[in-house]
């Protein structure tokens, strides 16, 4: 399978704190891969490190081999990175169907003058922009949902419409920051199904930052282990799971938690 991402020993400091130190990933088509360690570790500097919102103060990102470090977050939403928000951020005010259709405007193929006046060009994508929405919705199981007001919406179904929004940018690599997180025990086991069911429906890598343990040993094939910036494991969920160094500084005290 041919490589997506590649972040070679990217590190970010803020200040005197090193957030992330010398983090080096890499992810093929297909992958699904967990990031995990305490709060504070590094795991959503990473994410806006790959996504362009932060410029890393050493190393380099590759997109498909191409560097994108410097690039910005919406050219780097364009060449096929999509993610979702440790905290949601959807246009709450906003039907479910709109809020996809913006996020898919975001590949958009008409210049101003087309908008401006309306041309055949323009209407002919708005047209498919709909019709890619609605099947969309419709593929997450949410058409009974496209007139509602996202704020209107239960929390798990707003998870999964800001995952069914970035997934309208038609990405090669999705990053999901802690989809889980405020989730009760079904809506975890639904994404669960749901982040499994994405990866082999669309053969795209998926990237996820999670603190369930259920949920990232159950779907993740490699998982990274970040504590204080540092990766200090990787491997497979077997691997992490018996790894006397992850067992200290993470899954001791939160590992059982989720027995
Ligand atoms: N923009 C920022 N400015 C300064 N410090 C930051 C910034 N973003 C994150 N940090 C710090 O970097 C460290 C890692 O944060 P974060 O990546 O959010 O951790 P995690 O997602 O693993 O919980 C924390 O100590 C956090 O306070
Ligand atoms: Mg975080």
């Amino acid at each position: 399978m041919s490589q997506v991402l590649k972040t070679d020993a990217i590190t970010m400091q803020f200040g005197g704190l090193t957030a992330v130190d010398s983090l080096s990933l890499e992810i093929n088509q297909n992958d699904l891969i967990g990031i995990i360690g305490p709060n504070g570790a590094g795991k959503t500097t990473a994410f806006n490190m790959i996504t362009g919102h932060y410029l890393p103060t050493k190393g380099n990102v590759f997109l498909n081999n191409e560097k994108i470090n410097g690039v910005r977050p919406a050219v780097i939403t364009q060449k096929g990175i999509a993610r979702t928000f440790q905290n949601i951020r959807l246009f709450k005010d906003l039907t479910v169907l709109d809020n996809i259709r913006i996020a898919a405007h975001s590949r958009c193929e008409y210049g101003f003058f087309d908008s401006i006046f309306r041309t055949k060009k323009f209407k002919d994508y708005e047209r498919k922009i709909e019709e890619e929405a609605i099947s969309l919705l419709s593929i997450f199981k949410m058409q009974g949902y496209s007139d509602h007001l996202a704020k209107n919406l239960p929390y798990g179904m707003q998870r999964r419409l800001e995952i069914a929004r970035a997934m309208a940018t038609k990405p090669s690599l999705l990053l999901l920051d802690e989809p889980a997180a405020g989730m009760n025990p079904n809506e975890t086991i639904e994404l669960t199904k749901l982040i499994r069911w994405i990866r082999d429906e669309f053969k795209l890598a998926i990237l996820l930052i999670e603190h369930d343990m259920r949920l990232v040993m159950e779907v993740c094939e490699k998982i990274y282990v970040l504590d204080y910036g540092k990766t200090i494991a990787v491997g497979t969920p077997s691997e992490i799971q018996n790894n006397p160094k992850v067992i200290e500084a993470y899954l001791g005290s939160e590992g059982v938690e989720n027995e």
